[in-house]
């Protein structure tokens, strides 16, 4: 798949989250109009990878679009709902978020915990009425969100990343903290999505697992690379908070050189797993590839 092919598929991808999206939130000025424009606000913005990812593994698999609209949605939801309450001041403090106010700075701390509250709650609402799944498809989904946004999850991961601050954590333990906090979601988008595809074999999911998980890992230890590099401060976040706060990174225990290097064998090896599929699997090499680029 050339650039320009990509660069189609993804606009098309884009253009139907964001409408299945706009479908699924209540509109802004509806009762109560506080919540929802709140809900609307943390919604916006963002660089929908995990979107992506649902739409680029379930068409690998043959799912079609239409049927990936939901889980797609879904994560979304989810996602702005755990940076809702990553960036509330009991947690990471921070007042920008994709570029603009945190939703505890435009609106108030409690309309920010309810956001997340509703948005959570909004998430498996759109998943159980999806029409375009078979029931027990659509049951796998629901149980796959919902395990990886809960205590074994990301909330889970969270909980470590608040216990871990301030301390030298064991490389297995990090990564443990890792794959609970970004992870689980990233391994969802890449499970549901097979949920969608009926004639996934089980080689192809458990490869698929294996892809997942790399990419995960992958993904938080360039988030924290890119906060020592600063380049996130261009979306308004201070560079160097990590370290100023104790985090827990890959970055404080190995070194920036090492956890950069890091990325760059998990995405490599994320890509050799690859290379069973077929070329309906092209948007979703696309999308590691960018990942291989990515600078924010
Ligand atoms: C930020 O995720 C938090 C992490 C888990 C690393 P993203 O960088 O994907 O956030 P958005 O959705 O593009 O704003
Ligand atoms: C966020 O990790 C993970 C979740 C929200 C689950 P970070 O705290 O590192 O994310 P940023 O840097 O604030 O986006
Ligand atoms: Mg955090
Ligand atoms: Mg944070
Ligand atoms: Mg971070």
């Amino acid at each position: 798949m050339n650039r320009c092919d990509f660069t189609a598929w993804e606009a098309a991808r884009r253009a139907r989250l964001h409408a299945a999206l706009d479908a699924a939130l209540p509109q802004a000025d509806a009762y109560p109009a506080r919540l929802h424009a709140a809900m609307r606000y943390a919604c916006e913005g963002g660089k929908r990878l995990r979107a992506l990812l649902v739409y680029a593994t379930g068409e690998a698999l043959g799912a079609a679009p239409e049927t990936l609209d939901a889980p797609a949605v879904a994560v979304e939801l989810i996602h702005a709902f755990s940076l809702v309450h990553d960036d509330l001041p009991a947690m990471d403090d921070d007042d920008l978020r994709r570029g603009r106010a945190t939703v505890h700075i435009a609106y108030d701390e409690g309309t920010a915990i309810l956001v997340g509250d509703a948005l959570q709650a909004l998430a498996f609402t759109v998943l159980a009425s999806a029409q375009t799944l078979p029931a027990t498809a659509v049951l796998e989904q629901l149980r796959v969100l919902a395990a990886a946004s809960g205590s074994q999850g990301m909330t889970g991961g969270q909980q470590a990343d608040l216990d871990a601050e301030g301390q030298t954590l064991a490389l297995a333990d990090l990564e443990q903290l890792h794959a609970h906090k970004t992870g689980a979601l990233m391994l969802a988008c890449v499970r549901m999505a097979a949920a969608a595809a009926a004639d996934a074999d089980k080689a192809s999911r458990d490869r698929l697992d294996a892809f997942g998980t790399a990419v995960g890992l992958a993904y938080q230890i360039q988030d924290d690379v890119l906060d020592v590099e600063g380049s996130t401060a261009s979306l308004g976040k201070t560079a160097g908070k990590d370290a100023a706060t104790g985090k827990s990174t890959y970055v404080r225990l190995m070194g920036l050189a090492q956890a950069r290097d890091r990325v760059l064998h998990l995405l490599r090896d994320s890509e050799r797993l690859l290379e069973p599929l077929d070329a309906r699997a092209d948007p979703l090499r696309a999308l590691i590839d960018r990942l291989l680029r990515r600078s924010s």
